[in-house]
């Protein structure tokens, strides 16, 4: 997988072969083609539709891991699927992100790392160190590369979250930030962006969000910017989940360009979370040079052998 073996690159980790694939009748078939007994593992795998398939290999990869005696499995999975459910809302419902949480835990997972969760409050049913990280800082870090007029980040929404992602895009690039408030009526699933006048005329903006599903939170948002006399507008998602035509309707409200990142696989996937998450474990675990193991479900074979070249240089070096 790209970002397994980008991320093993990054930190100087050893990248695992794994062997996947299909039985005629459709079950998953998993093997790590290398001893990873004592080692300290990290798990790849981003939860993307479809979400169950994805799911259920990454509890087939972490029950092996233990199994096989590792000794010690980091999950990364940038998009955690099953995180709009962290509540019961009616009697008898299913907590759906709860019992993600208790499988891995259950399973041997040590610590889980995601990217822009949907819903924070989800950690907080982990029973294991989880932790979020924000794609946004590279997001905007893509289009600053763009010759930026007077950059202005905006949030779609005006959730405690999206203001803290803006937050932090417009940190990374020294830009200044807003947002606007939305609601999405909850039996037509219409969405709603109140107008608030922005000081945006004639500057370049970028909307930065975590998920574009239908397209409509960030097509409203692009129409009413550029209504107000935004110069470009760009948009930087970090999971591109598009149902029907969202990406259509997004480039006809006016939009310069989307990106998304390599959490879930998209023909606008030009931002990679392997930098942010590879920051986050050498600041959480202080691993580097120390040489792990990582594997990815569907790791890219062909590079394997080119990495465990230059990890072998650097064993030497140290
Ligand atoms: C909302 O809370 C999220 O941050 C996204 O803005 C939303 O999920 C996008 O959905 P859609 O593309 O369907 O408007």
């Amino acid at each position: 997988m790209e970002l397994a073996h980008k991320i093993s690159q990054t930190l100087n980790f050893l990248l695992v072969s794994t062997r996947t694939k299909r039985f005629p009748d459709g079950e998953f078939y998993f093997k790590f083609e290398e001893e990873i007994a004592g080692e300290n593992l990290v798990l790849v795998q981003s939860l993307y539709p479809p979400q169950d398939e994805h799911l259920l290999e990454l509890f087939l990869m972490v029950h092996t891991a233990k199994d096989l005696g590792a000794k010690s499995i980091t999950v990364f999975a940038p998009y955690l699927a099953y995180s709009r459910q962290d509540e019961r809302y009616l009697n008898g419902e299913a907590i759906s992100s709860l019992m993600v949480a208790d499988v891995l835990k259950e399973l041997g997972a040590g610590a889980l790392y995601t990217v822009d969760i949907h819903n924070e409050k989800v950690l907080k049913g982990y029973k294991i160190p989880a932790f979020n990280l924000t794609a946004s800082g590279e997001l905007a870090k893509y289009f600053a590369m763009k010759d930026l007029r007077d950059p202005v980040v905006v949030a779609p929404d005006d959730e405690e979250a999206a203001i803290a992602r803006v937050k932090n895009g417009a940190d990374a690039i020294n830009a200044g930030y807003d947002y606007f408030k939305k609601e999405r009526d909850r039996h037509t699933g219409e969405i709603v962006t109140f107008e608030k006048k922005m000081n945006i005329k004639g500057r370049d903006v970028i909307i930065v969000d975590d998920i574009i599903s239908t397209g409509k939170t960030t097509a409203n948002a692009v129409k009413a910017l550029k209504t107000q006399g935004a110069r470009r507008v760009f948009v930087g998602v970090t999971h591109i989940l598009p149902l029907g035509k969202a990406l259509d309707l997004i480039k006809e409200s006016g939009t310069d360009e989307v990106v998304g990142t390599d959490s879930t696989p998209s023909e606008v996937a030009k931002v990679s979370v392997a930098p942010i998450f590879s920051k986050a474990l050498k600041g959480n675990m202080k691993v580097v040079p120390r040489l792990d193991k990582l594997a990815g479900v569907d790791a890219d074979f062909g590079k394997v052998e080119e990495v465990k070249r230059e990890i072998e240089k650097l064993r030497g070096e140290y």
